[in-house]
């Protein structure tokens, strides 16, 4: 067996990609490294020739992508010797930057909307040791008193709109290029603030030799035994987004002000990445697209229920979209297509256990009733 490093986080995987001192100390959970699971049930079911993959990101220590950026950003603040971090968020940047600053032993700030958040995203805030601020109004709203803040305070911001984060999160796409030895045709995710769609982006262009950090080495993780070593690939994927119907800015291409869906991670009116997402949108020839709640967590339900990957509603857009492309034949039969999964569905039990149905059915504690309930679904 060749000897293979523990894994130890995306840093100390992409370190020579990144922009982190040699010296630097690394505030890491470990995160990366999560599956790229390909579904056999649903293509199937809908009768498409397509190779459909998830990208689980709801695996990372704190349940979602966040924290690929997370690990860059307070890596990065530690650095320069900040005392404090502070957010806007949805819920699960909040969750993540809570949990980056306990372990780097500094306080976070974390300014969440007056409800609409998912339960645990809150619970994960609240454990991990943030000041928790919710504050009368939107996400938005947060994300204007953030910056207006930290201009007058001693804080650090980690919201997208600090350029560490993109840099953790486009690790992303190298680990699809390394797995699939090849960029997808086809990446489809939700877009709120719109930073993951243009992380991803800077990760597949610095793939194809197009970025600016474009892969020149082996990486440092293995030292040239990984696939990654040969992985520069010459094509990129069309990059595809998908929002929310009542939180749909790039779809109206002006901002909204009262955004509203049941996926609250995306309930945003006014992404900060507004450009950059329509640059990656452009130069790679994708497109926008946005569902009703309702096809949300069909599809969110579909997932769950047919190839067992359990994601928040905000994630379930992707799949709900490459669904409808496929279907339609803008993504054609032949393609590898790439959905992310941002969140783990657990950050949201209320919303799952809304749509229980007849998964619940209330028996006496007899072997008989007991046997009868099995018997009926047989
Ligand atoms: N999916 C989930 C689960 C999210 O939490 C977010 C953003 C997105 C998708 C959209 O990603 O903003 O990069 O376009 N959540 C942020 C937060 C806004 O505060 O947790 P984006």
């Amino acid at each position: 067996m060749p000897f293979r490093p523990r894994y130890t986080g995306l840093i100390d995987k992409y370190r020579d990609r990144l922009p982190v001192p040699d010296d630097a100390r690394v505030i890491s959970l470990g995160e990366g490294n999560t599956p790229l699971i390909r579904l056999n049930n649903i293509p199937r079911k809908i009768g498409k020739n397509v190779d459909l993959y998830v990208k689980f990101e709801g695996l990372n220590p704190t349940g979602s992508f966040k924290d690929r950026g997370m690990t860059m950003a307070v890596t990065e603040a530690v650095e320069q010797g900040s005392q404090a971090i502070i957010c806007a968020s949805t819920g699960n940047t909040s969750a993540s930057a809570a949990a980056y600053a306990a372990r780097a032993g500094i306080q976070s700030f974390v300014l969440i909307p007056d409800g609409k958040i998912a339960m645990g995203k809150l619970a994960q805030a609240i454990m991990h040791g943030a000041r928790v601020l919710q504050i009368e109004g939107n996400f938005d709203d947060g994300m204007r008193l953030v910056k207006e803040l930290a201009a007058h305070a001693p804080v650090t911001i980690v919201n997208s709109i600090n350029p560490y984060r993109l840099q953790g999160q486009k690790t992303a796409a190298f680990e699809i290029v390394e797995e699939l030895e090849r960029a997808p045709d086809f990446h489809c995710l939700p877009v709120g603030n719109a930073g993951n769609i243009t992380a991803h982006w800077i990760g597949y262009c610095e793939c194809s030799g197009r970025g600016e950090g474009a892969l020149t080495q082996a990486c440092s993780f293995c030292k040239g035994s990984c696939r990654y070593a040969s992985a520069i690939v010459g094509d990129r994927p069309v990059m595809v987004g998908y929002q929310a119907a009542g939180a749909n800015p790039f779809l109206r291409g002006e901002m909204v002000d009262e955004p509203d869906t049941v996926a609250t991670a995306i309930r945003i009116g006014h992404p900060q990445s507004w450009d950059q997402a329509w640059a990656a949108s452009r130069e790679s020839g994708g497109w926008f697209d946005q569902f009703e709640d309702s096809e949300i967590l069909t599809a969110q339900r579909l997932l769950a229920d047919h190839d067992g990957v359990f994601c928040e509603p905000a994630s379930a857009i992707s799949v709900a979209g490459a669904l409808r492309d496929i279907r339609s034949g803008r993504i054609p039969e032949g393609s590898t297509v790439v959905c992310t999964l941002t969140g783990h569905g657990l950050k949201d039990p209320d919303v799952a256990i809304r749509q229980a149905g007849d998964a619940i059915v209330k028996v006496a504690a007899e072997l008989d009733a007991v046997k009868r309930a099995i018997l009926d679904r047989l």
